[in-house]
């Protein structure tokens, strides 16, 4: 029996009617507005400008450097772009970890230059007394837990989180203080699938997997990945379903090419 149901505006409550009624949640990341266009035509439920910006869009190594008016911009460009889909936007590292005031105000600025329609944190326990800040001011938030790539310098490594009994209770705990808070979805990333799944059935609220299993309530993948464009990344948990990297390159070696022997423009493409 088909769980979808055609919808002509995704919100925070609509994922949270997907995940009762068992309908998957579609999520990707865009930064701006000529991707985001294509994938919100596509149908994607949610639209994340995540601070993986700082990675593919800057070219930075971790996703620490990316300041909030960097994913002001990008969200500015990405809301305009969209029709249906629900747009989140990642909190950079810096703008929410000093106090819940500054969480606060860094999330209303999203709020009111971007025009975003919720905002994303990394963190559990740590961060609730920002979430629930957050939430008075009416900005939905969603978590993320496992691995938090703001986190890499105390993680060490991009490896596989909470494989040990200890770090799994301690997130299962976590997505249920952020829950408890208010949080409209959580992301997990990169943990072992029997975890996730099981977090998923301990929560009332959407669970969005990135190299967490099926048995979550939706996928979300950086769209830079999926699409092929950086060839270097190839974690298990990634499927490629184009290789634009090696498409865009020859495209642009047949046009240099073109150009070099006067074969570009033609009589038909001149004035
Ligand atoms: O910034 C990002 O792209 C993310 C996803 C990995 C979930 O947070």
């Amino acid at each position: 029996m088909s769980t979808y149901k055609e919808v002509k505006k995704i919100t925070t409550h609509i994922v949270q009617e997907m995940k009762l009624r068992g309908e998957k949640i579609s999520m990707l990341t865009a930064y701006d507005y000529s991707m985001a266009r294509i994938f919100d035509d596509a149908k994607i439920d949610i639209l994340l400008v995540g601070d993986s910006a700082s990675n593919v869009m800057h070219g930075y190594e971790t996703t620490l450097p990316i300041t909030l008016d960097h994913m002001i911009a990008h969200a500015a460009s990405v809301i305009r772009a969209v029709k249906r889909a629900l747009v989140v936007v990642d909190l950079p590292f810096g703008s929410y970890q000093g106090n819940s005031k500054e969480a606060l105000n860094s999330a209303i600025r999203i709020m009111k230059e971007a025009e975003a329609h919720a905002i994303k944190l990394e963190g559990g326990e740590e961060v609730v007394e920002s979430i629930k800040r957050i939430l008075t001011a009416g900005i939905p938030v969603m978590g993320h837990l496992g691995l938090t790539p703001q986190s890499i310098y105390k993680f060490g490594t991009y490896e596989v989180r909470a494989k040990e009994e200890e770090e799994a209770t301690k997130l299962m705990h976590d997505a249920r203080l952020l829950e408890e808070a208010g949080c409209f979805a959580i992301v997990l990333e990169k943990i072992p699938s029997s975890l996730a799944t099981r977090v998923a059935q301990s929560v009332k609220i959407p669970i969005i997997g990135i190299g967490a299993g099926s048995g979550v309530d939706g996928q979300v993948l950086v769209s830079h990945d999926m699409l092929g464009i950086n060839k270097e990344f190839s974690p298990k948990f990634l499927r490629r379903y184009l290789s634009l990297y090696d498409e865009i390159k020859d495209a642009v070696e047949r046009y240099v090419s073109d150009v070099k022997s006067v074969d570009f423009p033609n009589e038909k493409e001149q004035y």
